[in-house]
């Protein structure tokens, strides 16, 4: 199961079958991909990027105690980061450049090719966050030469909880080692060997123990749907009602924090208004379900199954909670 789930993602993400496995979450991902790596000697660098999704940075900071040095990448405004920054921090020091592919507050997408491009001159890996990418915005692991990629499937693979997905490069997989580990992983996992791990040779070699079966088995039908429906046609028509809400909110004069440029934004558009959460609340009383991030607005997150008139509903809706201009 989290081979044959693991296939479903990654006819999503560009990888090939048997090249994905199934975790829990994107936190247990990190952690193993983060243990094939010796953060003692001079290559210790790890950069990651200053919107990337907070579990990720508490494992990064974690790898302090162990020699890492972290290299945390400043946004400007919360919500973007300008490219160069990116790649300025890349340098022949660095072993790992940890990014979120769209940023979970902002929905800012990241340029993964150039920053996989920088990394790879200097001899560093990429480890890709497809959280808020995946299903909504075409990815491809393979072509762009990503060496590790993770996400789960609370979001835009309508998967539910317990399955997070984790993709290795094939090329990399024997010089990779994890330390966080257990026996699934192992070469021939049913003899029950003691002893030091002898790895399997595929990608059973990032498991660890006994998988949660019942979460992947829930998970299939929402990643069949998004295969069925195909991402391409998910984004068009997503770019289309993102434009769709800004344009409403312009009208109502509700402040909109999403980057215009479609080749920057993702499938959330953030409004910002005062008291956010509490309208948030009001909105989930009065049945209209969209989130609340500090530091960024609520998020509206329509979806293939989201029709044009809910994209307008949501906007009179926080218009006639919060009032003109967004103030109560
Ligand atoms: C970019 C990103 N990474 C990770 C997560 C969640 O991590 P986990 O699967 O460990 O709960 C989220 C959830 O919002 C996210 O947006």
């Amino acid at each position: 199961m989290p081979v044959t789930t693991g296939n479903l993602i990654g006819s999503i993400i560009g990888a090939g079958p048997g090249e994905v496995v199934m975790h829990q979450n994107v936190s247990i991902c990190q952690s193993i991909v983060t243990s094939c790596f010796d953060w003692g000697g001079a290559r210790n660098k790890l950069v990651t990027d200053g919107l990337n999704f907070p579990s990720n940075d508490y494992i990064y900071y974690g790898l302090q105690r162990q020699g890492a040095q972290v290299c945390s990448v400043e946004s400007p405004d919360g919500m973007t980061l300008p490219l160069e920054l990116m790649l300025d921090a890349i340098d022949e020091q660095t072993q790992l450049v940890s990014v979120s592919h769209v940023a979970f507050r902002s929905s800012y997408v990241q340029d993964l090719g150039a920053i996989v491009k920088r990394a790879h001159e200097v001899g560093a890996l990429v480890f890709a966050d497809l959280y808020q990418s995946a299903g909504i915005l075409p990815v491809d692991v393979g072509a762009l030469g990503v060496d590790f990629a993770t996400g789960g499937s609370v979001k835009w693979l309508c998967g539910g909880p317990g399955a997070g997905y984790l993709y290795v490069r094939p090329g990399l997989l024997p010089q990779l080692q994890p330390a966080a580990t257990g026996w699934m992983a192992h070469r021939h996992p049913f003899e029950f060997e003691p002893g030091p791990i002898d790895y399997a040779t595929d990608s059973f070699r990032f498991l660890n123990g006994t998988p949660n079966v019942p979460a992947l088995y829930s998970a299939r039908s929402g990643y069949e749907i998004v295969n069925k429906i195909g991402v391409s046609a998910i984004r068009a028509k997503s770019l289309r009602q993102t434009q769709r809400l800004m344009e409403r909110a312009d009208e109502a004069g509700l402040p909109v924090r999403s980057c215009r440029d479609p080749g920057k934004r993702g499938g959330v558009v953030v409004i910002d208004v005062p008291n956010g959460k509490e309208v948030t609340r009001e909105l989930a009383r009065r049945e209209v379900l969209v989130d609340y991030r500090p530091g960024a607005g609520i998020r509206i997150a329509p979806h293939f199954y989201t029709a044009d008139e809910e994209v307008d509903h949501v906007i009179s809706q926080i218009r006639s909670i919060a009032g003109a201009g967004g103030n109560a």
